[in-house]
Formats: C-alpha cells, sequence, structure tokens
C-alpha cells in the first residue's frame, strides 16, 4: 500500500510586501535582496484578523474539495509551522475549529521542522496510510512569520527574506501500481540548533544566551520572571536569528545528499526527474542544485521572486503552483526536498 496526495491547497494573503516597502523600515535595497536572494516581494497576512491557523485553513479548504472530500471525511490532521498562533496549543486543533469540524474529534499532530515540516509531515502520513490506520489525512504548512519579525537593520538578514503563506494536501490510499510516494528520507544534526532559530521565552530562561551574564539562576523566591526579560526585548532577543552563510553552505551540501538518497533508494536515475520542487531558501540555493544535477529551468519550480521564503509553506505552495499550471502531470516523477533550522532536512520522491 502506497500513498498519494489527492488534492492541493494554497493560500497567499493579501498585503504584498516589495523590497522596497522594507527599505523604509531598515537599511537594505532591492538590489541587494535580489542580487543574494532572487526575493522580489513577499506576501503578509492582515494583523489581527488573520493567524497561522486561518491561513492555513484556506488552503485546507481548497485541498479538500480538489480531493473530492467533504471536510467531515478528514481522520486526521497534521500541522507544520514555525510561526504558531500560541505557544501552545499547537495550531492543528486550531484549524480543525476553523474549518468546523470539531465533532468529528480527530487526532490533530503539530510538527516542528521548520522549513522540512512539510516532508516530515508527508513522511508521517505515508506511515499511517501504509500501516491503514487513516485514509484522509489533512496536511498543512502555513506561516505567518510578519508578526514576530525584528523589522530595523539589526534584523535585516532574516526579516527580508520571510513571508507569509499556506500550503495543504490531502493524502490519500494509492490504488494505482507504481504511482504515489515512492520514498521519504527524514534527518537531522541537532548540533546546529542555535545556528537558525529563535530560542526565546524557552526553557533555558536565557542561560544559553551569548550573553548568559545578563541573566541571573532563579532562586525559590523569584521562580518565574526570567521567561521574558527586560534584557530580552532591548537586544531584541525574541525574534529569529540565523547564521546566513552556515545555513547556505550546509543547505547545498544536505539538499544534495538527500535528492541522491532517494533516487538510490527508489532506484532510479536521476535523468528521470521530471519536476524538482525545493523549499524556497534562497534563489541562488535552487539554482546551485539544479546545476549540480543537471536540470534545465523547466524541471526546476520557484516561485521564491513572489513569497520569499515561508517556510514550511514553502513546498506546498510551490508544489499547488506547479500542479495549477500543468507542470505536474500524471505520471511524472516529482521530487521534493527541503533544509533548514535544527538542522532538519529531508526528501520524497513522489510518481504523480
Ligand atoms: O529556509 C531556511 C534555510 N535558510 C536558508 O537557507 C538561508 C541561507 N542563507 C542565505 O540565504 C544568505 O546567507 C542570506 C540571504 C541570508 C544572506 O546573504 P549573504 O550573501 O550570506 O550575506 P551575509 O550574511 O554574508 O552578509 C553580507 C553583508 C553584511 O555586511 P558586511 O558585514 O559585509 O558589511 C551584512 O550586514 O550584507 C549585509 N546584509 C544586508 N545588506 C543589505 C545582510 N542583510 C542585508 C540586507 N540588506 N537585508
Amino acid at each position: 500500500m502506497k500513498s498519494k496526495i489527492a488534492g492541493l491547497g494554497k493560500y497567499l494573503p493579501s498585503i504584498t510586501m516589495t523590497n522596497d516597502d522594507l527599505t523604509k523600515f531598515m537599511d537594505t535595497s532591492d538590489e541587494w535582496i535580489q542580487e543574494r536572494t532572487g526575493i522580489k516581494e513577499r506576501r503578509y497576512a492582515i494583523k489581527h484578523k488573520e493567524t497561522t491557523s486561518t491561513l492555513g485553513a484556506k488552503a485546507a479548504e481548497i485541498a479538500i474539495e480538489r480531493a473530492g472530500i467533504t471536510k467531515e471525511d478528514v481522520d486526521f490532521i497534521i500541522f507544520a509551522t514555525l510561526s504558531p498562533d500560541y505557544y501552545f496549543p499547537g495550531s492543528g486543533v486550531l484549524l480543525q475549529r476553523e474549518l468546523g469540524i470539531c465533532d468529528t474529534t480527530i487526532g490533530a499532530l503539530d510538527i516542528r521542522n521548520q522549513c522540512s515540516g512539510f516532508i516530515y509531515g508527508l513522511s508521517i502520513a505515508d506511515q499511517f496510510i501504509k500501516t491503514g490506520m487513516y485514509k484522509n489525512i489533512l496536511l498543512v504548512g502555513a506561516e505567518m512569520h510578519s508578526m514576530g519579525l525584528d523589522y530595523t537593520t539589526r534584523g535585516r538578514n532574516v526579516t527580508v527574506i520571510f513571508g507569509d503563506g499556506a500550503g495543504a494536501a490531502v493524502i490519500q490510499p494509492c490504488e494505482d501500481e507504481g504511482k504515489g510516494v515512492l520514498t521519504t528520507h527524514l534527518h537531522s544534526d541537532g548540533r546546529f540548533a542555535e545556528e537558525l532559530a529563535m530560542k526565546n521565552p524557552g526553557s533555558h530562561g536565557g542561560y544559553h544566551l551569548e550573553d548568559a551574564t545578563a541573566y541571573e539562576f532563579p532562586d525559590k523566591d523569584s521562580p518565574g520572571d526570567i521567561f521574558v526579560t527586560q534584557g530580552m526585548l532591548d537586544n531584541a532577543l525574541l525574534y529569529p536569528n540565523m547564521n546566513g552563510q552556515l545555513v547556505f553552505k550546509n543547505a547545498v551540501v544536505r539538499f544534495m545528499e538527500v535528492i541522491q538518497e532517494a533516487f538510490q533508494t527508489a532506484q532510479l536515475p536521476l535523468s528521470e526527474l521530471d519536476m524538482f520542487i525545493p523549499h524556497q531558501a534562497n534563489l541562488r540555493i535552487s539554482q546551485f542544485v539544479q546545476k549540480k544535477i543537471g536540470l534545465t529551468d523547466d524541471q526546476v519550480y520557484n516561485n521564491i521572486q513572489r513569497y520569499g521564503n515561508t517556510t514550511a509553506a514553502s513546498i506546498p505552495i510551490a508544489l499547488t503552483e506547479a500542479w495549477e499550471e500543468g507542470k505536474v502531470k500524471d505520471g511524472d516523477l516529482v521530487c521534493l526536498a527541503a533544509f533548514g533550522s535544527g538542522f532538519t532536512w529531508g526528501s520524497a520522491l513522489i510518481r504523480w
């Protein structure tokens, strides 16, 4: 028994934030951003009206309809995000509520694998389908980064790359011989956990921060005053941070490894690949991988120019667009690959 993607949906919120728009807040330029990342603009959600789970629900409704099922048929939810509505509970239960299917009391699982979230989620869904446990799994990747970025020059290396959006897929058993999800591969290396991270607030209470001396060890009389401190606010430590060059160097190596691993496992030559959908982290990373594998422009789908890096949402948004544009067709061999915070990375090979 294999699994397949039976329906795809995406939702991009309405506010278009161009590179020039960002120059109003920080010292950056359209030229720098385009040259280093390929990004021209990104979408932002409407604050206080939209959240990560409402973006996800809009993408999910389209995927459900395209899969030919109803919301009530969904028997499990997997939600991947690094910018959830709440610290807890996860966004999966909020998505269930937003879709109006709480009466079904289906399970909802949140996963925290950042840019690799969709591939991790696909692999989990694939296992559940293979065991026969579920038949209509709703897998959502959604992000609302715009709410939690540092819009000063201090945060420019991260802020200019991130955008909001959501993508969704319905995963079902695949009846067609030779089709469906052929193989998935998941990896991590926690030694690099802090190289792309949002560390605060957290149970470390500032202990692992560079300026840890600023944070005193709590005693019995003050057990709770270090979760969010004035120092964190003053030093912008409540925002994501990234060692961009290190992430970039690891990304290109791991992308290649995990793509090759997928083809070796499936015992297929790379030359059979029809469409490569990389996580949209940086156009230069996609172009590097494209060149290394020897793919034409038509065999790689990129939309980072329009949406920036939407982390867990980037692959389902790109896959949905590629499918809508007729670039992913019946019988095509499609490869998904991602790398990001954790570090975590992964790949999936699908016969459409
Ligand atoms: O999706 C998760 C995985 N994420 C990734 O894969 C991201 C991987 N990394 C990258 O994409 C790139 O490292 C970035 C696009 C984030 C940065 O590009 P870079 O070529 O590695 O730049 P850099 O960080 O080495 O910075 C070069 C210079 C620095 O100035 P100095 O020290 O040379 O004077 C930065 O301060 O560019 C400066 N800089 C900027 N300048 C204008 C950094 N960000 C900006 C900015 N606008 N937004």
